[in-house]
């Protein structure tokens, strides 16, 4: 079973590969976390494993990844073989020890973890890239995550096959709170006059967070995941000044 969240797709495709590999079922924490159960118990088959597939935000795990731990409940879960990969722009600090003391606390014991390097969601301080650099890290990605689907199918414990990037403490230890205290803001998203109103942003969005009346509205419930400002078709979303130059991504190996 592998838990999954994702913004613009890269961890999708990535909980994809490893589904297709080793014959799983991927279920996206997203969609479990809008019943607002208190507890969400999972049964697994024998032999079964547990995987968690997400994106990293300012080096940490997304806080709804964290939430839904929080209230994961899996018996038996010493019986389970349990990873998780990231997927990054770059890198990702103490992530995975953030993520297993996570687990710890619900009697889940994270035995291996793997980070890999995708391309850039993130339009709101940088830019995303190119098309052709993009093309390039999900050619390397695919083959990254064949790799690693092995060594889940091996069930190795112990793989910590992953990129922390310079002093990983502060990253996750100081940077992330910072984020998750402070950047966690959509007021500054609008739509221009290009919006058709089609809705997308509002049926995409992971947190039910946007409203479309004649044009979008934004809540105040965001993970800044920033899958409204990239999957806008018409390009009619924008952050403030920061993205009006900006480009956008989506995954192109994943539909639906
Ligand atoms: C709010 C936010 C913060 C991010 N912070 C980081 C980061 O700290 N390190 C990194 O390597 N990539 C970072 N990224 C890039 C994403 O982790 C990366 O593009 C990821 O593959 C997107 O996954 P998704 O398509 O499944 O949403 C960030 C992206 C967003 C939206
Ligand atoms: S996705 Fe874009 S065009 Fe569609 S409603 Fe949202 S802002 Fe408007
Ligand atoms: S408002 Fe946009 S950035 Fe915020 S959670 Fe929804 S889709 Fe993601």
């Amino acid at each position: 079973m592998i838990f999954y969240f994702s913004g613009t797709g890269n961890s999708l495709y990535a909980a994809r590969l490893i589904a297709e590999h080793n014959n799983d079922r991927i279920i996206s924490i997203s969609e479990e976390m809008l019943q607002e159960k208190d507890c969400y118990e999972y049964k697994l088959e024998e032999e079964e494993s547990i995987g968690f597939v997400f994106p990293i935000y300012a080096w940490g795990p997304p806080r709804m990844v964290i939430d839904f731990i929080s209230r994961l409940s899996v018996p038996d879960a010493d019986d389970h073989y349990v990873y998780s990969l990231a997927t990054c722009a770059g890198n990702i600090g103490n992530t995975m020890k953030a993520l297993g003391k996570a687990l710890d606390n619900r009697g889940i014991k994270l035995q291996s973890a793997f980070s890999v390097v995708m391309p850039n969601n993130y339009n709101l301080l940088g830019d995303v890239d190119s098309r052709e650099v993009a093309e390039r890290k999900l050619d390397l990605a695919e083959e990254q995550i064949r790799g690693i689907s092995k060594v889940i199918e091996a069930k190795q414990t112990g793989v910590f096959r992953i990129r922390k990037g310079p002093v990983p403490f502060i990253l996750t230890g100081v940077i992330n709170p910072l984020f998750n205290q402070h950047a966690l803001d959509a007021s500054r998203f609008y739509a221009t006059d290009a919006c058709t109103a089609c809705g997308l942003c509002q049926d995409i969005c992971p947190t039910r967070n946007i409203h479309v009346e004649g044009k979008p509205a934004w809540g105040s419930n965001c993970t800044q995941c920033l899958a409204c400002i990239n999957h806008c078709p018409v390009r009619a979303i924008e952050y403030g000044k920061y993205t009006l130059k900006k480009g956008r991504y989506v995954n192109p190996r994943v539909s639906g």
